[in-house]
Protein backbone atom coordinates (compact mmCIF):
# COMPACT_ATOMS: atom_id res chain seq x y z
CA UNK A 1 0.00 0.00 0.00
CA UNK A 2 1.54 3.28 -0.93
CA UNK A 3 1.52 6.43 1.48
CA UNK A 4 -1.37 7.98 -0.48
CA UNK A 5 -3.60 4.90 -0.13
CA UNK A 6 -3.11 5.31 3.84
CA UNK A 7 -3.37 9.07 3.55
CA UNK A 8 -7.10 8.96 1.83
CA UNK A 9 -8.23 6.70 4.31
CA UNK A 10 -8.00 8.99 6.63
CA UNK A 11 -11.06 11.28 5.77
CA UNK A 12 -9.37 14.58 6.87
CA UNK A 13 -6.26 14.69 5.99
CA UNK A 14 -7.31 14.18 2.06
CA UNK A 15 -8.15 18.19 2.45
CA UNK A 16 -4.66 19.18 4.56
CA UNK A 17 -2.03 20.19 2.91
CA UNK A 18 1.68 18.30 4.85
CA UNK A 19 3.45 20.61 7.15
CA UNK A 20 5.59 22.84 5.69
CA UNK A 21 8.32 21.47 8.32
CA UNK A 22 8.63 17.55 10.22
CA UNK A 23 11.24 16.15 11.44
CA UNK A 24 10.56 12.37 11.83
CA UNK A 25 12.72 9.90 14.42
CA UNK A 26 15.51 12.35 13.68
CA UNK A 27 18.50 11.20 15.82
CA UNK A 28 22.34 12.38 15.80
CA UNK A 29 25.02 11.40 18.91
CA UNK A 30 27.75 12.60 19.23
CA UNK A 31 30.70 9.53 20.30
CA UNK A 32 28.00 8.12 23.08
CA UNK A 33 26.33 11.05 23.25
CA UNK A 34 22.55 11.48 22.33
CA UNK A 35 21.89 15.17 21.38
CA UNK A 36 19.01 14.23 19.32
CA UNK A 37 17.23 10.97 20.16
CA UNK A 38 14.38 9.83 17.69
CA UNK A 39 13.16 13.19 17.78
CA UNK A 40 9.55 13.97 16.27
CA UNK A 41 7.78 17.37 15.79
CA UNK A 42 6.01 19.30 12.71
CA UNK A 43 5.85 23.13 11.81
CA UNK A 44 2.59 24.14 9.89
CA UNK A 45 2.85 26.38 7.46
CA UNK A 46 1.83 30.39 8.58
CA UNK A 47 2.98 29.52 12.19
CA UNK A 48 5.52 31.27 14.55
CA UNK A 49 6.20 28.13 16.49
CA UNK A 50 8.70 28.12 19.53
CA UNK A 51 11.24 25.63 20.25
CA UNK A 52 12.22 25.50 23.70
CA UNK A 53 14.16 23.56 26.29
CA UNK A 54 16.75 23.12 29.12
CA UNK A 55 20.55 24.01 27.70
CA UNK A 56 21.81 21.18 26.03
CA UNK A 57 18.55 19.62 25.44
CA UNK A 58 19.67 19.25 21.30
CA UNK A 59 17.75 22.44 20.27
CA UNK A 60 20.41 23.91 18.00
CA UNK A 61 21.47 20.23 16.91
CA UNK A 62 18.36 20.08 15.29
CA UNK A 63 18.33 23.34 13.76
CA UNK A 64 22.06 22.18 12.13
CA UNK A 65 20.23 18.86 11.03
CA UNK A 66 16.95 20.51 9.70
CA UNK A 67 19.58 23.19 7.57
CA UNK A 68 22.00 20.17 6.19
CA UNK A 69 24.86 21.23 8.50
CA UNK A 70 25.58 18.16 10.11
CA UNK A 71 23.63 14.51 8.37
CA UNK A 72 21.41 12.71 10.87
CA UNK A 73 22.15 8.58 11.71
CA UNK A 74 18.60 8.28 10.92
CA UNK A 75 15.28 10.07 10.62
CA UNK A 76 13.46 12.06 8.35
CA UNK A 77 13.66 15.99 7.60
CA UNK A 78 10.49 16.61 5.59
CA UNK A 79 9.75 20.17 3.94
CA UNK A 80 6.63 20.38 1.94
CA UNK A 81 6.36 16.18 2.00
CA UNK A 82 10.26 16.11 0.49
CA UNK A 83 12.76 14.62 2.42
CA UNK A 84 15.55 17.06 2.44
CA UNK A 85 17.75 15.38 5.23
CA UNK A 86 20.27 14.14 2.56
CA UNK A 87 21.02 17.91 0.99
CA UNK A 88 23.65 20.35 1.63
CA UNK A 89 23.27 23.80 3.25
CA UNK A 90 23.03 25.63 0.12
CA UNK A 91 20.28 23.16 -1.30
CA UNK A 92 18.17 23.57 1.51
CA UNK A 93 18.80 27.46 1.67
CA UNK A 94 17.93 27.25 -2.01
CA UNK A 95 14.84 25.43 -1.35
CA UNK A 96 13.64 28.13 0.98
CA UNK A 97 14.55 27.12 4.75
CA UNK A 98 16.95 29.46 5.96
CA UNK A 99 18.59 29.96 9.23
CA UNK A 100 20.69 32.33 11.55
CA UNK A 101 23.19 31.44 14.02
CA UNK A 102 23.61 31.65 17.76
CA UNK A 103 26.16 34.35 16.62
CA UNK A 104 26.20 36.17 13.48
CA UNK A 105 28.17 35.35 10.78
CA UNK A 106 28.59 38.82 8.88
CA UNK A 107 31.07 39.72 6.22
CA UNK A 108 32.60 42.69 8.39
CA UNK A 109 35.05 44.03 6.16
CA UNK A 110 32.31 44.81 3.66
CA UNK A 111 29.61 47.15 3.92
CA UNK A 112 26.07 46.54 5.28
CA UNK A 113 24.24 46.36 1.69
CA UNK A 114 27.55 44.66 -0.09
CA UNK A 115 26.44 41.81 2.63
CA UNK A 116 23.19 41.27 1.73
CA UNK A 117 23.96 41.86 -2.39
CA UNK A 118 26.10 38.83 -1.60
CA UNK A 119 23.50 36.61 -0.69
CA UNK A 120 20.88 35.54 -3.51
CA UNK A 121 21.64 31.82 -4.52
CA UNK A 122 21.34 30.23 -7.91
CA UNK A 123 20.72 34.01 -9.75
CA UNK A 124 22.40 33.46 -13.51
CA UNK A 125 25.19 36.43 -12.44
CA UNK A 126 27.35 34.09 -10.61
CA UNK A 127 28.49 32.21 -13.42
CA UNK A 128 31.23 34.35 -15.52
CA UNK A 129 30.19 32.47 -18.75
CA UNK A 130 26.51 34.04 -18.28
CA UNK A 131 28.13 37.60 -17.59
CA UNK A 132 29.54 37.34 -21.06
CA UNK A 133 26.81 36.15 -23.01
CA UNK A 134 23.75 37.33 -21.13
CA UNK A 135 25.37 40.65 -19.93
CA UNK A 136 21.28 42.93 -20.21
CA UNK A 137 20.19 39.69 -18.06
CA UNK A 138 22.59 39.69 -15.77
CA UNK A 139 22.29 43.98 -15.12
CA UNK A 140 18.64 43.71 -15.15
CA UNK A 141 19.09 41.21 -12.10
CA UNK A 142 21.92 43.06 -10.44
CA UNK A 143 19.39 45.99 -10.63
CA UNK A 144 16.54 44.35 -9.32
CA UNK A 145 18.85 42.74 -6.70
CA UNK A 146 19.87 46.50 -5.58
CA UNK A 147 16.38 47.52 -5.61
CA UNK A 148 15.62 44.58 -3.47
CA UNK A 149 18.47 44.95 -0.95
CA UNK A 150 17.71 48.96 -0.62
CA UNK A 151 13.95 47.58 0.18
CA UNK A 152 15.35 44.99 2.88
CA UNK A 153 17.09 47.21 4.47
CA UNK A 154 14.51 50.07 4.64
CA UNK A 155 12.24 47.27 5.74
CA UNK A 156 14.37 46.41 8.52
CA UNK A 157 15.34 49.68 9.54
CA UNK A 158 19.28 49.49 8.52
CA UNK A 159 19.07 52.03 5.50
CA UNK A 160 21.15 54.83 7.69
CA UNK A 161 24.14 52.69 7.97
CA UNK A 162 24.05 50.51 4.19
CA UNK A 163 27.57 51.82 3.54
CA UNK A 164 28.67 50.84 7.05
CA UNK A 165 31.60 48.20 7.84
CA UNK A 166 29.28 45.35 8.97
CA UNK A 167 31.93 44.72 11.82
CA UNK A 168 30.92 48.19 13.28
CA UNK A 169 27.48 47.40 13.68
CA UNK A 170 25.97 46.79 17.18
CA UNK A 171 24.42 43.18 18.06
CA UNK A 172 21.11 43.78 17.63
CA UNK A 173 21.90 45.36 14.24
CA UNK A 174 23.75 42.44 13.30
CA UNK A 175 20.85 40.53 14.09
CA UNK A 176 18.54 42.48 11.77
CA UNK A 177 21.32 42.45 9.28
CA UNK A 178 21.34 38.39 9.29
CA UNK A 179 17.82 38.51 8.68
CA UNK A 180 18.18 40.70 6.22
CA UNK A 181 20.57 38.07 4.23
CA UNK A 182 17.79 35.51 4.53
CA UNK A 183 15.20 38.08 3.15
CA UNK A 184 17.54 38.32 0.27
CA UNK A 185 16.71 34.63 -0.72
CA UNK A 186 13.01 34.78 -0.53
CA UNK A 187 12.55 32.08 2.33
CA UNK A 188 9.41 29.74 3.17
CA UNK A 189 10.45 29.47 6.34
CA UNK A 190 13.07 30.81 8.89
CA UNK A 191 14.85 29.34 11.58
CA UNK A 192 16.15 31.78 14.16
CA UNK A 193 18.69 30.75 17.48
CA UNK A 194 17.84 32.86 20.26
CA UNK A 195 17.37 36.12 18.30
CA UNK A 196 16.95 37.83 21.82
CA UNK A 197 20.23 36.97 23.55
CA UNK A 198 22.72 39.84 23.87
CA UNK A 199 20.02 42.44 22.07
CA UNK A 200 18.71 45.46 24.17
CA UNK A 201 14.96 46.23 24.63
CA UNK A 202 14.56 48.58 21.57
CA UNK A 203 16.05 46.17 19.29
CA UNK A 204 14.33 43.59 20.47
CA UNK A 205 10.81 45.06 20.03
CA UNK A 206 12.12 45.65 16.39
CA UNK A 207 13.07 41.77 15.64
CA UNK A 208 9.65 41.04 17.43
CA UNK A 209 7.69 43.72 15.26
CA UNK A 210 9.43 42.12 12.23
CA UNK A 211 9.32 38.60 12.64
CA UNK A 212 5.17 39.55 13.25
CA UNK A 213 5.02 41.23 10.23
CA UNK A 214 6.94 39.49 8.08
CA UNK A 215 4.42 36.04 9.23
CA UNK A 216 1.25 38.59 8.47
CA UNK A 217 2.38 40.05 5.42
CA UNK A 218 4.52 38.00 3.38
CA UNK A 219 3.38 34.31 4.64
CA UNK A 220 7.06 33.48 6.12
CA UNK A 221 7.34 30.63 8.68
CA UNK A 222 9.09 30.65 11.60
CA UNK A 223 10.54 28.05 13.74
CA UNK A 224 13.25 29.73 16.58
CA UNK A 225 14.89 28.96 19.27
CA UNK A 226 14.34 31.26 22.27
CA UNK A 227 15.40 31.20 26.12
CA UNK A 228 13.27 34.38 26.96
CA UNK A 229 10.18 33.54 28.17
CA UNK A 230 8.33 36.68 27.77
CA UNK A 231 9.27 36.69 23.70
CA UNK A 232 8.12 33.07 23.54
CA UNK A 233 4.91 33.73 25.71
CA UNK A 234 4.33 36.95 23.86
CA UNK A 235 5.09 35.73 20.03
CA UNK A 236 5.07 31.93 19.62
CA UNK A 237 2.03 29.43 18.99
CA UNK A 238 2.49 26.82 19.60
CA UNK A 239 5.44 25.98 21.70
CA UNK A 240 7.59 22.50 21.57
CA UNK A 241 9.76 21.73 24.21
CA UNK A 242 13.01 19.80 24.18
CA UNK A 243 14.67 17.57 26.69
CA UNK A 244 17.26 15.15 26.58
CA UNK A 245 17.16 15.24 22.16
CA UNK A 246 13.45 14.54 22.09
CA UNK A 247 9.70 16.45 22.04
CA UNK A 248 9.07 16.52 25.59
CA UNK A 249 5.90 18.82 25.25
CA UNK A 250 3.74 20.74 22.97
CA UNK A 251 0.94 22.82 22.77
CA UNK A 252 -0.30 26.85 23.58
CA UNK A 253 2.66 28.86 25.41
CA UNK A 254 0.45 28.76 28.63
CA UNK A 255 -0.02 24.89 28.64
CA UNK A 256 3.22 24.59 28.15
CA UNK A 257 4.39 26.75 30.69
CA UNK A 258 2.17 25.28 33.05
CA UNK A 259 2.80 21.61 32.96
CA UNK A 260 4.61 19.74 35.32
CA UNK A 261 7.03 17.33 33.18
CA UNK A 262 8.43 21.04 31.60
CA UNK A 263 9.13 22.64 34.95
CA UNK A 264 10.59 19.70 36.00
CA UNK A 265 12.92 19.28 33.05
CA UNK A 266 13.57 22.64 33.60
CA UNK A 267 14.43 22.67 37.00
CA UNK A 268 16.72 19.40 36.55
CA UNK A 269 18.38 21.24 34.18
CA UNK A 270 19.17 24.08 36.24
CA UNK A 271 20.48 21.88 38.59
CA UNK A 272 23.03 19.77 36.61
CA UNK A 273 23.92 23.59 35.21
CA UNK A 274 24.51 24.60 38.64
CA UNK A 275 25.57 21.01 39.62
CA UNK A 276 28.19 20.74 37.43
N1 LIG B 1 29.66 19.11 17.56
C1 LIG B 1 29.43 18.54 18.74
N2 LIG B 1 30.28 17.62 19.26
C2 LIG B 1 30.04 17.04 20.46
N3 LIG B 1 28.96 17.31 21.23
C3 LIG B 1 28.09 18.22 20.77
C4 LIG B 1 28.27 18.88 19.51
N4 LIG B 1 27.22 19.74 19.32
C5 LIG B 1 26.44 19.60 20.41
N5 LIG B 1 26.95 18.70 21.28
C6 LIG B 1 26.34 18.27 22.54
O1 LIG B 1 25.02 17.87 22.26
C7 LIG B 1 24.11 18.26 23.29
C8 LIG B 1 23.04 19.15 22.71
O2 LIG B 1 23.62 20.40 22.37
P1 LIG B 1 22.81 21.56 21.68
O3 LIG B 1 22.09 21.03 20.51
O4 LIG B 1 23.75 22.68 21.44
O5 LIG B 1 21.76 21.95 22.82
P2 LIG B 1 20.86 23.26 23.02
O6 LIG B 1 20.98 24.10 21.79
O7 LIG B 1 19.49 22.75 23.28
O8 LIG B 1 21.42 23.96 24.22
C9 LIG B 1 24.96 18.96 24.34
O9 LIG B 1 25.29 18.02 25.34
C10 LIG B 1 26.19 19.39 23.56
O10 LIG B 1 27.31 19.48 24.40
MG1 LIG C 1 21.66 26.13 21.45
Amino acid sequence: MTDSTVTSLSGTALSQRPPLLEVRDLAKSFGGLRAVDRCSFQVQQGTITGLIGPNGAGKTTAFNLITGFIRPDSGQILLDGQDIAHLRPDQVFARGLCRTFQIPREHGTMSVLENLLLVPAGQSGEYWWNALLRPAQVRAEESTNLAKALEVLDYLQLSHVKYEYAANLSGGQKKLLEMGRMLMADPRIILLDEPAAGVNRTLLQSIIHNIQALARDRGITFLLIEHDMNMVMSLCNPVIVMSEGRKLAEGEPEAVRNNRAVLEAYLGGQYAATAG
